[in-house]
Protein backbone atom coordinates (compact mmCIF):
# COMPACT_ATOMS: atom_id res chain seq x y z
CA UNK A 1 0.00 0.00 0.00
CA UNK A 2 1.21 3.71 -0.72
CA UNK A 3 2.59 5.14 1.99
CA UNK A 4 0.07 8.21 1.20
CA UNK A 5 -2.68 5.45 1.62
CA UNK A 6 -1.30 4.17 5.25
CA UNK A 7 -0.77 7.77 6.70
CA UNK A 8 -4.21 9.06 5.57
CA UNK A 9 -5.96 5.74 7.21
CA UNK A 10 -3.89 6.68 10.22
CA UNK A 11 -5.00 10.09 10.66
CA UNK A 12 -8.71 9.04 10.39
CA UNK A 13 -7.66 6.86 13.69
CA UNK A 14 -5.55 9.29 15.12
CA UNK A 15 -7.96 12.24 15.06
CA UNK A 16 -10.88 9.58 16.48
CA UNK A 17 -8.24 8.49 19.43
CA UNK A 18 -7.65 12.27 20.12
CA UNK A 19 -11.20 13.35 19.97
CA UNK A 20 -11.81 11.32 23.55
CA UNK A 21 -8.96 12.61 25.64
CA UNK A 22 -10.79 15.24 27.29
CA UNK A 23 -12.76 11.96 29.20
CA UNK A 24 -13.22 12.65 32.50
CA UNK A 25 -13.14 8.89 33.32
CA UNK A 26 -10.04 7.45 33.18
CA UNK A 27 -11.22 3.93 32.56
CA UNK A 28 -14.19 4.76 29.94
CA UNK A 29 -11.56 6.99 28.08
CA UNK A 30 -9.21 3.99 28.07
CA UNK A 31 -12.24 1.92 26.60
CA UNK A 32 -13.29 4.23 23.83
CA UNK A 33 -9.65 4.76 22.66
CA UNK A 34 -8.97 1.19 22.40
CA UNK A 35 -12.15 0.37 20.94
CA UNK A 36 -11.43 2.64 18.22
CA UNK A 37 -8.13 1.07 17.89
CA UNK A 38 -8.80 -2.11 17.43
CA UNK A 39 -12.03 -1.45 15.45
CA UNK A 40 -9.81 0.53 12.91
CA UNK A 41 -7.25 -1.98 13.09
CA UNK A 42 -9.64 -4.48 12.10
CA UNK A 43 -11.34 -2.53 9.06
CA UNK A 44 -7.66 -1.81 7.51
CA UNK A 45 -6.66 -5.33 8.04
CA UNK A 46 -10.25 -6.86 6.19
CA UNK A 47 -9.66 -3.69 3.52
CA UNK A 48 -13.79 -3.28 4.86
CA UNK A 49 -15.78 -2.57 1.48
CA UNK A 50 -18.76 -0.34 1.84
CA UNK A 51 -21.13 -3.11 1.05
CA UNK A 52 -19.70 -5.02 3.94
CA UNK A 53 -20.05 -2.04 6.30
CA UNK A 54 -23.27 -1.69 5.51
CA UNK A 55 -23.87 -5.53 5.85
CA UNK A 56 -22.67 -4.50 9.40
CA UNK A 57 -24.51 -2.08 10.11
CA UNK A 58 -27.50 -4.11 8.54
CA UNK A 59 -27.11 -7.55 11.04
CA UNK A 60 -26.42 -5.50 14.15
CA UNK A 61 -29.95 -3.60 13.28
CA UNK A 62 -31.31 -7.23 13.11
CA UNK A 63 -29.94 -8.40 16.27
CA UNK A 64 -31.27 -4.91 18.08
CA UNK A 65 -34.31 -5.90 16.27
CA UNK A 66 -34.89 -9.32 17.48
CA UNK A 67 -33.97 -8.74 20.99
CA UNK A 68 -36.80 -8.09 23.89
CA UNK A 69 -36.99 -8.85 27.45
CA UNK A 70 -37.22 -12.66 26.88
CA UNK A 71 -35.19 -12.75 23.78
CA UNK A 72 -31.33 -11.45 24.43
CA UNK A 73 -29.89 -11.78 20.46
CA UNK A 74 -26.51 -9.57 21.87
CA UNK A 75 -25.91 -11.80 24.41
CA UNK A 76 -26.07 -14.84 21.88
CA UNK A 77 -23.48 -12.75 19.11
CA UNK A 78 -21.08 -12.65 22.41
CA UNK A 79 -21.47 -16.25 23.31
CA UNK A 80 -20.94 -17.26 19.47
CA UNK A 81 -18.17 -14.94 18.76
CA UNK A 82 -16.18 -16.23 22.25
CA UNK A 83 -16.34 -12.65 23.56
CA UNK A 84 -18.85 -13.86 26.81
CA UNK A 85 -16.47 -16.82 27.33
CA UNK A 86 -13.47 -14.62 27.04
CA UNK A 87 -14.56 -11.99 29.67
CA UNK A 88 -15.56 -14.81 32.36
CA UNK A 89 -12.12 -15.85 31.78
CA UNK A 90 -10.67 -12.62 32.08
CA UNK A 91 -12.12 -12.16 35.25
CA UNK A 92 -12.15 -15.74 36.77
CA UNK A 93 -11.35 -15.90 40.52
CA UNK A 94 -7.36 -16.44 41.39
CA UNK A 95 -8.18 -19.01 43.92
CA UNK A 96 -7.75 -22.81 41.75
CA UNK A 97 -9.84 -23.77 44.60
CA UNK A 98 -13.07 -22.01 43.50
CA UNK A 99 -15.61 -23.03 41.16
CA UNK A 100 -14.88 -21.77 37.81
CA UNK A 101 -17.43 -20.01 35.91
CA UNK A 102 -18.88 -20.10 32.74
CA UNK A 103 -20.85 -18.16 30.00
CA UNK A 104 -24.16 -16.64 31.53
CA UNK A 105 -26.73 -17.20 28.49
CA UNK A 106 -29.24 -15.82 27.24
CA UNK A 107 -31.80 -17.56 29.07
CA UNK A 108 -31.50 -16.00 32.34
CA UNK A 109 -34.78 -14.25 33.92
CA UNK A 110 -35.23 -11.78 36.87
CA UNK A 111 -37.73 -12.83 39.71
CA UNK A 112 -37.59 -16.76 38.98
CA UNK A 113 -39.74 -18.27 42.07
CA UNK A 114 -38.18 -19.37 44.99
CA UNK A 115 -38.49 -22.94 45.76
CA UNK A 116 -37.37 -24.52 49.37
CA UNK A 117 -34.77 -26.96 50.19
CA UNK A 118 -35.42 -29.76 48.56
CA UNK A 119 -38.18 -28.39 46.89
CA UNK A 120 -38.87 -28.59 42.53
CA UNK A 121 -37.69 -26.09 40.10
CA UNK A 122 -39.55 -27.74 37.53
CA UNK A 123 -43.00 -26.43 37.61
CA UNK A 124 -44.07 -28.73 34.89
CA UNK A 125 -40.93 -28.37 32.84
CA UNK A 126 -41.06 -31.62 30.58
CA UNK A 127 -38.20 -33.74 31.61
CA UNK A 128 -36.90 -37.34 33.33
CA UNK A 129 -36.80 -35.90 37.38
CA UNK A 130 -32.96 -35.09 38.55
CA UNK A 131 -32.65 -34.76 42.02
CA UNK A 132 -29.28 -32.11 42.32
CA UNK A 133 -27.33 -31.74 45.70
CA UNK A 134 -24.06 -30.22 47.09
CA UNK A 135 -23.12 -27.94 49.72
CA UNK A 136 -21.59 -24.23 49.09
CA UNK A 137 -18.02 -23.58 51.18
CA UNK A 138 -15.50 -21.17 50.72
CA UNK A 139 -12.30 -21.98 49.64
CA UNK A 140 -11.38 -22.87 53.14
CA UNK A 141 -14.06 -25.15 53.48
CA UNK A 142 -16.08 -23.50 55.40
CA UNK A 143 -19.93 -23.50 54.88
CA UNK A 144 -21.86 -20.54 53.49
CA UNK A 145 -25.05 -20.67 55.01
CA UNK A 146 -27.84 -18.76 53.06
CA UNK A 147 -26.07 -18.72 49.89
CA UNK A 148 -28.65 -17.98 47.13
CA UNK A 149 -28.86 -20.64 44.68
CA UNK A 150 -30.26 -19.24 41.36
CA UNK A 151 -30.68 -22.39 39.30
CA UNK A 152 -32.21 -22.27 35.06
CA UNK A 153 -32.05 -25.23 32.32
CA UNK A 154 -33.95 -26.31 29.21
CA UNK A 155 -36.29 -29.11 29.19
CA UNK A 156 -36.25 -32.35 27.38
CA UNK A 157 -37.25 -30.81 24.35
CA UNK A 158 -33.54 -28.72 24.51
CA UNK A 159 -36.36 -25.81 25.54
CA UNK A 160 -36.50 -23.02 28.49
CA UNK A 161 -39.42 -21.75 29.17
CA UNK A 162 -39.34 -17.98 27.41
CA UNK A 163 -39.04 -19.93 24.31
CA UNK A 164 -42.78 -20.90 24.46
CA UNK A 165 -45.28 -18.93 23.99
CA UNK A 166 -47.11 -17.12 26.87
CA UNK A 167 -45.75 -16.44 30.38
CA UNK A 168 -45.22 -19.68 31.87
CA UNK A 169 -42.40 -20.18 34.62
CA UNK A 170 -40.35 -23.51 34.49
CA UNK A 171 -37.09 -25.23 34.75
CA UNK A 172 -36.09 -22.50 36.78
CA UNK A 173 -35.87 -20.75 40.28
CA UNK A 174 -33.84 -20.59 43.51
CA UNK A 175 -33.21 -21.52 46.69
CA UNK A 176 -31.13 -20.45 49.83
CA UNK A 177 -28.54 -22.93 51.12
CA UNK A 178 -29.11 -24.45 54.14
CA UNK A 179 -27.21 -23.86 58.00
CA UNK A 180 -25.01 -25.98 57.10
CA UNK A 181 -24.07 -24.42 52.99
CA UNK A 182 -26.11 -27.88 52.15
CA UNK A 183 -28.77 -27.11 49.21
CA UNK A 184 -30.84 -30.18 47.44
CA UNK A 185 -33.84 -29.73 44.82
CA UNK A 186 -35.73 -31.36 42.34
CA UNK A 187 -35.18 -30.84 38.59
CA UNK A 188 -35.51 -32.17 35.17
CA UNK A 189 -32.23 -33.95 33.92
CA UNK A 190 -30.83 -31.06 31.36
CA UNK A 191 -31.37 -32.15 27.33
CA UNK A 192 -28.59 -30.58 24.61
CA UNK A 193 -29.75 -28.11 22.48
CA UNK A 194 -29.52 -25.81 19.39
CA UNK A 195 -29.49 -22.06 20.04
CA UNK A 196 -31.48 -20.23 18.51
CA UNK A 197 -31.13 -19.98 14.99
CA UNK A 198 -34.13 -18.20 13.69
CA UNK A 199 -32.36 -14.74 13.68
CA UNK A 200 -29.43 -13.18 12.31
CA UNK A 201 -26.85 -15.49 14.71
CA UNK A 202 -28.30 -18.32 13.51
CA UNK A 203 -27.58 -16.73 9.83
CA UNK A 204 -24.16 -16.00 11.20
CA UNK A 205 -23.56 -19.64 12.19
CA UNK A 206 -25.19 -21.13 8.98
CA UNK A 207 -22.76 -18.83 6.13
CA UNK A 208 -19.92 -19.61 8.39
CA UNK A 209 -20.89 -24.07 8.41
CA UNK A 210 -20.74 -23.68 12.30
CA UNK A 211 -23.09 -25.63 14.54
CA UNK A 212 -25.79 -24.54 17.07
CA UNK A 213 -25.46 -27.00 19.69
CA UNK A 214 -24.64 -27.11 23.26
CA UNK A 215 -24.49 -29.92 25.32
CA UNK A 216 -26.59 -30.86 28.01
CA UNK A 217 -26.42 -28.30 30.95
CA UNK A 218 -27.76 -27.07 34.14
CA UNK A 219 -26.94 -23.19 34.94
CA UNK A 220 -26.07 -22.03 38.44
CA UNK A 221 -25.76 -18.42 39.74
CA UNK A 222 -24.75 -18.67 43.65
CA UNK A 223 -24.67 -15.36 45.44
CA UNK A 224 -23.29 -14.69 49.51
CA UNK A 225 -22.36 -11.64 51.13
CA UNK A 226 -18.52 -11.58 50.86
CA UNK A 227 -17.89 -13.67 48.11
CA UNK A 228 -17.53 -13.36 44.48
CA UNK A 229 -20.94 -14.24 42.57
CA UNK A 230 -20.38 -17.43 40.43
CA UNK A 231 -22.13 -17.93 37.44
CA UNK A 232 -21.23 -21.00 35.46
CA UNK A 233 -23.55 -24.52 34.92
CA UNK A 234 -22.88 -28.24 35.02
CA UNK A 235 -22.23 -29.90 32.43
CA UNK A 236 -23.49 -34.06 31.96
CA UNK A 237 -20.93 -36.35 31.47
CA UNK A 238 -21.01 -38.19 27.90
CA UNK A 239 -23.00 -35.79 26.30
CA UNK A 240 -21.80 -36.09 22.77
CA UNK A 241 -21.33 -32.36 22.19
CA UNK A 242 -19.12 -31.54 25.07
CA UNK A 243 -16.44 -31.28 22.74
CA UNK A 244 -17.85 -28.47 20.05
CA UNK A 245 -19.89 -26.22 22.32
CA UNK A 246 -21.48 -23.22 20.08
CA UNK A 247 -20.74 -20.96 22.28
CA UNK A 248 -17.29 -22.52 24.12
CA UNK A 249 -18.25 -22.79 27.59
CA UNK A 250 -17.18 -26.08 28.64
CA UNK A 251 -14.72 -26.30 31.65
CA UNK A 252 -13.62 -29.91 32.38
CA UNK A 253 -14.13 -29.62 35.97
CA UNK A 254 -18.20 -28.13 35.28
CA UNK A 255 -18.22 -31.75 33.43
CA UNK A 256 -20.22 -33.92 36.21
CA UNK A 257 -21.86 -37.36 36.41
CA UNK A 258 -25.60 -37.61 36.23
CA UNK A 259 -26.16 -41.07 37.61
CA UNK A 260 -29.89 -42.67 36.34
CA UNK A 261 -31.44 -44.94 38.60
CA UNK A 262 -34.19 -46.87 38.22
CA UNK A 263 -37.94 -47.04 40.11
CA UNK A 264 -37.43 -46.90 44.33
CA UNK A 265 -36.52 -44.70 47.06
CA UNK A 266 -35.30 -40.94 45.95
CA UNK A 267 -32.81 -39.67 49.04
CA UNK A 268 -35.58 -37.20 49.98
CA UNK A 269 -37.71 -40.39 50.56
CA UNK A 270 -40.00 -40.19 47.72
CA UNK A 271 -41.31 -43.20 45.70
CA UNK A 272 -39.97 -42.98 42.18
CA UNK A 273 -42.30 -45.02 39.74
CA UNK A 274 -40.49 -44.63 36.81
CA UNK A 275 -36.38 -43.72 36.32
CA UNK A 276 -35.03 -40.40 37.63
CA UNK A 277 -31.21 -39.36 37.57
CA UNK A 278 -29.31 -37.81 40.93
CA UNK A 279 -26.56 -35.25 40.27
CA UNK A 280 -23.80 -34.23 43.41
CA UNK A 281 -22.11 -30.83 42.69
CA UNK A 282 -19.91 -28.88 45.24
CA UNK A 283 -19.83 -25.47 44.86
CA UNK A 284 -16.92 -23.49 45.89
CA UNK A 285 -17.30 -19.51 46.02
CA UNK A 286 -14.06 -17.12 46.35
CA UNK A 287 -14.14 -14.52 49.15
CA UNK A 288 -14.56 -11.03 47.64
CA UNK A 289 -11.13 -8.46 47.23
FE1 LIG B 1 -28.21 -22.87 28.67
Amino acid sequence: MADEQARREQAVTDEVVASFAETKDERLREVVQSLTRHLHAFAREVRLTQEEWEAGIGFLTRVGHITDDRRQEFILLSDVLGLSMLTVGINAPASAAATESTVFGPFFVENAPQVQLGGDIAHGAKGRPCWVSGTVTSTDGAPIAGARIEVWEADEDGLYDVQYEGDRTAGRGWLAAGPDGEYRFWSVLPSSYGIPDDGPVGDLLAATSRGSMRPAHLHFKVDAPGYRTLITHIFVAGDEHLDRDAVFGVKESLVVDFVEHGPGTAPDGKEMAGPWSSVQFDIVLEGSA
